[in-house]
């Protein structure tokens, strides 16, 4: 679903138009809309008489942001260095067969979102992936099919 100017325009006046609240106005989009959309970076950039240019760099720079609409769950896994001698290469591999798509990528149905990320700071649970928020950590390739079936659970969450 597209965000609508209406609805940008009342995120804006929640925070009362203040400059400083930019990074909390596009979180507040992004956390209904599930992305940020041109339409709605014109609106924020229009509400708040911010050039449009200086609203994507900063809905650019921060990788929490997305310019594209994400499924309904976000798999994200990550790939930093420690996770990736416990193994999350193997992890990613099997993440991206079985959804179909590659890291950066939304399935066709819009349910899952793959993304990676750089160290979560966990380390120690590497390899870690987060499934809507959730952390699981020592996955390996076999736990992917119980992370992706519904039952978070038995892939360890947060262990
Ligand atoms: S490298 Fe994966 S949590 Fe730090």
């Amino acid at each position: 679903m597209a965000t609508t100017g209406h609805a940008a325009h009342r995120i804006i006046e929640k925070h009362a138009g203040a400059r400083d609240a930019l990074i909390p106005i596009l979180q507040d989009i992004q956390a209904e809309e599930g992305y940020l959309s041109q339409e709605a970076l014109e609106a924020v950039s229009e509400g708040m008489s911010i050039p449009l240019i200086q609203v994507y760099g900063v809905a650019t720079f921060f990788r929490a942001f997305s310019l594209e609409p994400r499924g309904r769950r976000v798999v994200c896994a990550c790939t930093g260095t420690a996770c990736h001698v416990r193994g999350a290469s193997a992890v990613l591999d099997e993440l991206e067969r079985q959804l179909g798509v590659c890291a950066g990528q939304t399935t066709g149905d819009g349910e899952y979102s793959l993304e990676t990320v750089n160290c979560l700071g966990a380390c120690a649970l590497g390899p870690v992936v987060v499934v809507d928020g959730i952390n699981h950590g020592h996955m390996t390739r076999a736990d992917v099919q119980h992370l992706l079936g519904g039952e978070p659970e038995s892939a360890g969450a947060d262990r």
